[in-house]
């Protein structure tokens, strides 16, 4: 099926596809344009279901769709992206399918950040504003090495979220505002 898609995608098909997403993207960029955009990843596994897919070509197609999304907010304008990759939660998942989605991020989205040129030729860099405790060290040092090879690019930032959760940012906020606080950093705050 995946190569039948690709050679369609290789004909004048794409070129009309890239024709009309050229002209939709000059269409909005006369109209104002968000700096910073975010996006929870979500409905993989609907979508798997829905098409009778194992699980994985759902987190698959969803990498997928991730990329064309960045390129898309990079090129119609915005200036950092923000994705909820992989909730605290999400752990609590079978491991086989958190050991798929870490291959993933490892085999296709990391690849596509940067062998594939994303960065630089974007000028964006990789941050990653998760609980980088809990990321497994292999993940973690192959995102470490994204963020420091990107650090170079400035004029777009993709933020990863992952791991993430409401209660988790709530937290770490006020961890680091009583910081300030105690270090004397925050010589307004009692008067907000
Ligand atoms: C939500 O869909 C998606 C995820 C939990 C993870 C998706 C992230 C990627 C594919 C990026 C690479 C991976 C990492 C680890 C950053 P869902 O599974 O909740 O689907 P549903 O809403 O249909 O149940």
């Amino acid at each position: 099926m995946n190569s039948i898609l690709n050679l369609i995608r290789a004909t004048p098909l794409a070129y009309a596809e890239e024709l009309v997403k050229a002209f939709m993207i000059s269409a909005l960029r006369t109209g104002p344009i968000p700096s910073h955009l975010s996006f929870v990843m979500d409905g993989n596994r609907r979508y798997a279901k829905k098409l009778g897919l194992p699980l994985a070509d759902g987190h698959s197609a969803g990498s997928n769709a991730l990329v064309e999304v960045l390129q898309l907010c990079f090129r119609v304008g915005v200036k950092q992206v923000t994705v909820y990759a992989f909730s605290i939660e999400n752990f609590k998942r079978p491991k086989a399918e958190v050991d798929t989605l870490f291959t993933l991020l490892k085999e296709k989205l990391l690849l596509a950040v940067t062998e594939k040129q994303f960065c630089e030729s974007f000028n964006c860099s990789v941050r990653i504003i998760g609980e980088r405790s809990m990321i497994p060290a292999d993940v973690l040092k192959d995102l470490e090495k994204v963020e420091a090879d990107t650090a170079k690019f400035t004029e777009h930032t993709l933020f990863f979220a992952f791991p993430y959760t409401s209660r988790d940012d709530i937290a770490h906020s006020m961890r680091s505002i009583v910081q300030k606080v105690e270090n004397d950093e925050l010589d307004n705050f009692w008067s907000y």
